[in-house]
C-alpha cells in the first residue's frame, strides 16, 4: 500500500465532500478518472451528439470481452436491470440455443423449455406454479428481484460462513423439479467456488446466473472473474471498482442470452418496430461507457490497492478476540469491494451494532450487508420457505460489518479504524 498520508491514485481524483455531512471516513467513495478527462469525454460526446448507442459503448463491450474472456459483454443501465434482462432471457432462449464452449459443456439453456413452462410464458396464468430459482438468502436484494419480476419464485438457500458465498451442496441439496435455474454471487468480490457451483448446474442442465456486481478487480486462478457462469452480470455504479456513474455488464458465451438482452435493452425492437417481446430502456449512455473505458484501464492498480488495504485491515485486526474475516477459495483474489468483518459478540465483547455505533460516534461510516438478508425483507418473505433453516445467513447478517474501503483510505485510515475498533468497548 502507498505510504503514510500518500496520496490517492495520481490520475484519479476523489469526489465530493463528506465532511460537510460530518463524516469523517466516508463508508467508501468513488475512484474516477480526473474531471478533466471527463471533461474531454463529455464534450467529445456532446460535439459528436451521439448520447447513446455509440462508439463508446461498442469500444467498452470489446475491451471488457477480451478481458473476461468470454464471447459477449452486453453494456447496459444497471447490474438490476442486466439480471430483469437475463431471466428473460434465458426464457426466450429456451430450446433454441445452440452455445456450446466445449462438447459436453452445455450452456444450460437448451434445456429451458423448464423455464418457459414454469417462467414468464406463464405470467397471465397465476394458477400455474412458479420456476423456482435458488439463490442465496445473504445477497443484495437486487438479484431475488429481478427473479420475481421475471415471475419466478426465489427458492432461498444458506451460505457457506467463511466465504460468504452460497455452495454447491447447498444448492444441490434445494434442487426440485420445479428448478429452472440457479443463482450464485461473489460476495463482497470474493469468488464463489464457480467450477463446484458449474458442476451441479450441468448435471441438472440448469443455467447458472452470477451476481457478479462486485466482481470487477476478482479473479480465480489468475483469469478475471466473469466467464464461469452462463451468465454474469456486474455492477458500474459509484461504490464498485469501475465506475460508470451508473451501468452493467452482461458477460456471457451463449448466443442466444446476449441477443436477447441486445434486443431486451432496446424495448424487444429489433430496428422493425415490431416488439418481438416487452423490453425495457436499458441502455448505457455514452459518457457512462466513456468513464468506464477510462476507467479500465486503470482497474488493476485500483484493485492491487484495495487488495493492499484488505491486508493492511487484517494485519491490524488478526489479534482482537472475536474479529473475523471473511476468506476466499485457494486460487481466488477478492476485489475487496467491500472489506467485510465479523464480529462475535461473546468474544469481542460488543455486538456488531454496538461496533458501528462506537464507530459512527467517531465519523466512520460503516454498513451492515446484509441485514436484513433477502428472505426477512418484506418484499421477499413469503417466499421463503420456514422449514429450511438458514443459520449461516442469520449469524452473518447480525456479525457482519463492511468498514471503509477505496481510494480515500490509506495506511493511516486502516490505523485510524482499527484503534477506534480495538479500543470500542473502553470508549461505549
Ligand atoms: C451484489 C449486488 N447485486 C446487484 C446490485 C445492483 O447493481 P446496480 O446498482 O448496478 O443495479 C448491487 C448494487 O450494489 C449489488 O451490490
Amino acid at each position: 500500500m502507498q505510504g503514510e498520508g500518500s496520496p490517492l491514485i495520481p490520475e484519479y481524483h476523489d469526489s465530493g465532500d463528506p465532511s460537510l455531512l460530518g463524516i469523517r471516513v466516508p463508508f467508501v467513495r468513488p475512484v474516477l478518472p480526473k474531471a478533466d478527462v471527463i471533461a474531454r469525454l463529455a464534450a467529445e460526446i456532446i460535439g459528436s451528439a451521439r448520447l447513446t448507442k455509440g462508439p463508446y459503448c461498442d469500444r467498452l463491450e470489446t475491451a471488457i470481452a477480451e478481458r473476461l474472456g468470454v464471447r459477449h459483454a452486453v453494456a447496459v443501465s444497471s447490474c438490476t436491470v442486466g439480471l430483469m434482462l437475463v431471466y428473460r432471457a434465458l426464457d426466450l432462449s429456451a430450446g433454441s440455443c445452440r452455445s456450446r464452449r466445449t462438447p459436453g459443456d452445455s450452456c444450460g439453456v437448451a434445456s429451458l423449455d423448464s423455464l418457459s413452462r414454469f417462467g414468464v410464458a406463464k405470467t397471465s396464468n397465476r394458477s400455474e406454479p412458479l420456476g423456482e430459482v435458488i439463490i442465496p438468502s445473504f445477497t443484495f436484494l437486487a438479484a431475488p428481484a429481478a427473479i420475481v419480476w421475471n415471475n419466478l419464485r426465489p427458492v432461498f438457500v444458506d451460505v457457506d460462513v467463511q466465504t460468504t458465498n452460497v455452495s454447491a451442496q447447498h444448492v444441490r441439496a434445494a434442487i426440485t423439479p420445479r428448478t429452472v435455474a440457479i443463482a450464485a454471487s461473489h460476495n463482497f468480490g470474493n469468488p464463489c467456488d464457480i467450477a463446484a457451483l458449474r458442476g451441479v448446474a450441468t448435471e441438472y442442465n440448469l443455467p447458472l446466473i452470477v451476481d457478479a456486481a462486485h466482481g470487477f478487480g476478482a479473479s480465480m486462478h489468475g483469469r478475471p472473474v466473469g466467464g464461469g457462469g452462463t451468465v454474469e452480470v456486474f455492477s458500474l455504479s459509484p461504490t464498485k471498482l469501475l465506475v460508470a456513474g451508473e451501468g452493467g455488464i452482461v458477460s456471457t458465451n451463449c448466443d442466444c442470452v446476449a441477443h436477447f438482452v441486445r434486443l431486451g435493452r432496446e424495448y424487444g425492437n429489433d430496428g422493425s418496430y415490431d416488439a418481438l417481446f416487452p423490453g425495457v430502456n436499458g441502455r448505457m449512455p455514452e459518457l457512462s461507457a466513456a468513464v468506464a473505458l477510462e476507467g479500465l484501464r486503470q482497474l488493476d492498480e485500483v484493485a492491487l490497492r484495495r487488495d493492499q488495504i484488505a491486508g493492511a485491515y487484517r494485519q491490524e485486526l488478526r489479534d482482537l478476540p472475536g474479529i473475523g474475516f471473511v476468506e476466499t477459495l485457494p486460487g481466488a483474489v477478492s476485489s475487496h469491494k467491500d472489506f467485510s468483518i465479523t464480529v462475535d459478540p461473546t468474544r469481542f465483547g460488543m455486538t456488531r451494532d454496538g461496533l458501528r455505533r462506537v464507530l459512527a460516534a467517531h465519523g466512520v461510516e460503516t454498513r451492515a450487508y446484509y441485514d436484513p438478508p433477502c428472505h426477512r425483507q418484506t418484499a421477499f418473505e413469503h417466499f421463503y420457505d420456514r422449514s429450511r433453516p438458514l443459520p449461516g445467513t442469520e449469524m452473518l447478517a447480525a456479525r457482519s460489518l463492511a468498514l471503509p474501503i477505496g481510494a480515500h483510505v490509506d495506511a493511516a485510515v486502516v490505523r485510524d479504524v482499527c484503534d477506534i475498533i480495538a479500543n470500542a468497548k473502553q470508549t461505549a
